[in-house]
C-alpha cells in the first residue's frame, strides 16, 4: 500500500553553481511530486554537521562538511506516496560513477562527494532532517 511521505532534498552547492536547480525542480515536478517547501541557504558548518551526524566517524565526514558549506544550496521537502523510495530512485546511487542513466546523478555527475543532490535515506532521517531544515511556517499546509 502506498502512503502519503515527505522527505528533506536539497540541490548541493556544485547543482546550484553549474545552474541545475531548475531541471532538478522540473523533473520532480513534472513527476507529479507536490513541493510544500522551497528555500535557498547557505548552510552553516553546524546545520551541515548535524545534518551528516550519522556520518561523523567516517573518513569522509569532515572534506563533505566542508563541501555542503561551500556555497548555497535549495532545500525543499517534497511530497507524494512512497516519497523518499521515489526521490532516492530519481537520484540514483550515491556515487554518480555507478548511477544509472536516467537518475539526476547519472546524468549530471561524475564525482561521489560533488554527487548534486541530497535526498532522506529513510523515515527516522527524513523526519530528522525536515526538522533540521525547516520550520512548520515554512511549509504549506
Ligand atoms: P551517504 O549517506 O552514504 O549517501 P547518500 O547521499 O546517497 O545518502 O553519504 C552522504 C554523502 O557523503 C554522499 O552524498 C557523498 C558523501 N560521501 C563521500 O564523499 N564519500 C563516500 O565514500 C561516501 C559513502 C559518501
Ligand atoms: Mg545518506
Amino acid at each position: 500500500m502506498s502512503q502519503t511521505a515527505r522527505t528533506l532534498i536539497f540541490v548541493k552547492p556544485d547543482g546550484v553553481r553549474r545552474g541545475l536547480v531548475g531541471e532538478i525542480i522540473q523533473r520532480f515536478e513534472r513527476r507529479g511530486i507536490r513541493i510544500v517547501g522551497l528555500k535557498m541557504v547557505r548552510p552553516t558548518r553546524e546545520l551541515a554537521e548535524k545534518h551528516y551526524a550519522v556520518h561523523r566517524d567516517k573518513p569522509f565526514f569532515e572534506s563533505v562538511v566542508n563541501f555542503i558549506t561551500s556555497g548555497p544550496v535549495v532545500a525543499m521537502v517534497l511530497e507524494c506516496p512512497n516519497a523518499i523510495e521515489i526521490t532516492r530512485q530519481m537520484m540514483g546511487a550515491t556515487n554518480p560513477a555507478n548511477a544509472a542513466p536516467g537518475t539526476i546523478r547519472g546524468d549530471f555527475g561524475l564525482d561521489i562527494e560533488q554527487n548534486i543532490i541530497h535526498g532522506s535515506s529513510d523515515p527516522e532521517a527524513a523526519a530528522y532532517e525536515l526538522n533540521l531544515w525547516f520550520t512548520p511556517e515554512e511549509l504549506v499546509g
